[in-house]
């Protein structure tokens, strides 16, 4: 029986209610609301580097696969950008400073599993990161930049200057993904999978908020 709704726009439905766990939780909502910090804005930003050293790495491992290649383009590379913004917002000794939380240890851990090994796993993480960077990810880089005075530096994660039209390559994107020849079971557990990487991504903005506090306390 053919599928009644696109793989995408199935896996955007069963996915609507923790896209709105990881977008409200305290410490996004906070950045968003103008309550965040500068410095909060760049312990994300470090996280992030882990994330994406780990995607980004995995994405070259996969490029020889015929299903996750199709989804990978340097055009949403975001690690030098990542490298630049740290670069500029703590200094040249940056690697220096960095660890990652335990939440982005686990994340990382999974996209190194999946990464190496299932291609429909790293399609997962892959979508759940880029697809949101070029939605809510621009907005938030617009607002970072109001709020902190950033004009490029600072916020190059959120630049991406090889999409010129974000809804036109996410137009492609999904179309990629109903094109992908997964049976009902796979497409199963990539959507499960898509779910566990928003967890990741709502557990650290908790691990990030109590960091915070930690440090008050401290
Ligand atoms: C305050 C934070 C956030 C805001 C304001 C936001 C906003 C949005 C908006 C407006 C869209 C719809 C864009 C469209 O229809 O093309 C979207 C899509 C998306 N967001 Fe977010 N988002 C946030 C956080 C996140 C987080 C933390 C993730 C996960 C890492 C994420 C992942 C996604 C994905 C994967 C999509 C694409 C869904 C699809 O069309 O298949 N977002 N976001």
């Amino acid at each position: 029986m053919p599928d009644l709704i696109p793989f995408s726009a199935a896996l955007r439905q069963r996915s609507t209610s923790a896209h709105s766990g990881s977008e409200s939780a305290g410490f996004m909502a906070d950045l968003i609301k103008g309550d965040g910090t500068r410095d909060d804005y760049i312990a994300l930003v470090v996280q992030h580097w882990f994330i994406y050293k780990a995607l980004e790495q995995a994405a070259e491992r996969m490029k020889s696969d015929p299903v996750a290649s199709v989804f990978i383009t340097d055009r949403l590379t975001r690690l030098p950008a990542l490298e630049s913004d740290l670069e500029f917002l703590i200094g040249p000794d940056w690697r220096d400073t960095v660890t990652p939380l335990p939440t982005t240890r686990r994340y990382v851990d999974r996209i190194n599993a999946v990464g190496a090994t299932w291609a429909g796993g790293f399609v997962a993480h892959h979508y759940t990161r880029y697809l949101g960077d070029l939605s809510g990810g621009l907005f938030i880089g617009r607002l970072m930049s109001r709020r902190f005075g950033f004009e490029t530096n600072g916020i190059g994660f959120y630049l991406f200057g090889d999409i010129a039209d974000p809804k036109a390559f996410k137009d492609v994107y999904r179309e990629q993904l109903d094109a992908a020849p997964w049976d009902d079971a796979e497409k199963e557990r990539v959507i499960d999978e898509v779910l566990l990487a928003y967890r990741f991504n709502t557990e650290l903005f908790e691990d990030l908020a109590r960091a915070k506090s930690d440090v008050r306390v401290a």
